[in-house]
């Protein structure tokens, strides 16, 4: 996490004063589940240690300025004036989205000083947005959200939605506001019920791997596959009765007769299976099961849902081929972003300089691999 030192220093900078109050929302990453929360089905995400940090002061000015230390750019809104938004999405879409959201719910919005910094990779697709999103509903309206987390996820959605134009799921935001310490969260996206379940990996470790790709065009792609899966429903209407692809029969797939349709309603119901064997796997204490799990996912993925790409998988090959590697998998909407590797502990140094060496020998980038804590969900430090 970032320290609240140089934090701090930002703001005194930016603002000439000093604040000590801190917010920090975490980024998060899905263990598997993929491409099955906007479908009905299991996800089993937890948030992360890396994330944005904010250091903040109120006040009754009615005048809001954040300062982004990532984009070296401030946002000033005057709370006594229409919202108006950027011609392109970019980060202050989420900002003014929440609080055009808050407004409409009628939460009072104060003015505020507040700076941001982030250590999550930009673009990396580990929910830089999500953890926005859910900063700013949290700091301006906590005494609500707290009490309310799943409400924040909904809303920081319908931001997502409304302003950014992604379809997304539930995941991200979820994982973000109810995130806790140590644990996975199993949530069912088709009534946002979830279980915490503990996360224990004995002599292994979950390494992330930055491929480096820009995500160009992830928006549109992830918004043509939910189209798809609206069309695969629309197909089996009269034929079964799921309202969710991942509750269909398996046996409605023979309806399905274009190859591609057909292929993405397997991905789904074969990850929202692999969700289940994950957490029973993680419950008995069988890391090599839940790495075996991993690797099938992303082949799923890979083949049946086309997201991974050349560097995802470049990356998942290698990790696989270093024998202390139980699975490997891209983690998130994927077309680039990260991918996840179970390594054992005593050969992380081996991992990381055998993967990157051929990463950059196979692909136009150089990968970042890293260590994460499970930590809690957006809060007050
Ligand atoms: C993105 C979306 C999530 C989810 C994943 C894929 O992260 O924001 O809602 O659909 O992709 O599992």
């Amino acid at each position: 996490m970032l320290s609240k030192e140089s934090a701090n220093e930002i703001f005194l900078n930016q603002f000439s004063y000093t604040a000590e109050e801190y917010c920090f929302s975490p980024g998060r990453i899905n263990l598997i589940g993929e491409h099955i929360d906007y479908n009905g089905g299991l996800v089993l995400p937890f948030a992360i240690n890396k994330g944005i940090l904010a250091v903040f002061k109120k006040n009754e000015n009615k005048i809001i300025r954040i300062y982004s230390a990532d984009f070296e750019d401030s946002l000033v809104i005057d709370l006594g004036k229409a919202i108006e938004f950027p011609v392109e999405v970019n980060w202050k879409t989420y900002i003014l989205g929440m609080i055009e959201m808050m407004n409409s719910k009628g939460f009072y919005i104060s003015g505020i000083d507040m700076i941001i910094c982030s250590d999550l990779p930009l673009g990396s697709g580990l929910s830089s947005s999500a953890a926005l999103e859910c900063l700013i509903g949290y700091v301006f309206a906590n005494e609500y959200y707290d009490k309310n987390r799943k409400e924040l996820a909904l809303d920081a959605q319908h931001v997502e939605h409304e302003y950014a134009k992604v379809k997304c799921g539930i995941m991200d935001q979820f994982a973000v506001a109810n995130g806790k310490k140590e644990m996975g969260m199993l949530l069912d996206c088709n009534n946002l019920q979830s279980n915490y379940l503990p996360i224990e990996l004995k002599n292994f470790t979950l390494l992330v791997i930055n491929s480096n790709k820009p995500r160009a065009l992830v928006d549109s792609k992830y918004n043509e596959r939910r189209a798809e899966c609206d069309k695969i429903l629309a197909l089996l209407d009269g034929f079964d009765p799921s309202k969710e692809l991942a509750n269909l029969n398996p046996l409605s797939l023979a309806y399905i007769e274009d190859d591609i349709l057909y292929s993405r309603a397997k991905h789904i119901l074969t990850e929202n299976n692999r969700v289940k064997m994950a957490s029973n796997a993680l419950a008995d204490g069988n890391i090599e099961a839940l790495g075996q799990l991993l690797l099938a996912s992303h082949q799923s993925l890979d083949e049946d849902y086309e997201v991974a790409g050349h560097e995802l998988n470049t990356i998942v090959k290698y990790a696989m081929k270093v024998k202390e590697c139980v699975g490997a998998r891209m983690t998130g909407a994927g077309f680039g972003g990260c991918c996840i590797a179970i390594v054992e502990k005593n050969a992380i140094a081996k991992f990381k300089q055998y993967v990157s060496k051929k990463y950059q020998e196979n692909t136009h980038y150089t990968c970042a691999i890293f260590e994460v804590e499970i930590s809690d969900g957006v809060g007050f430090l």
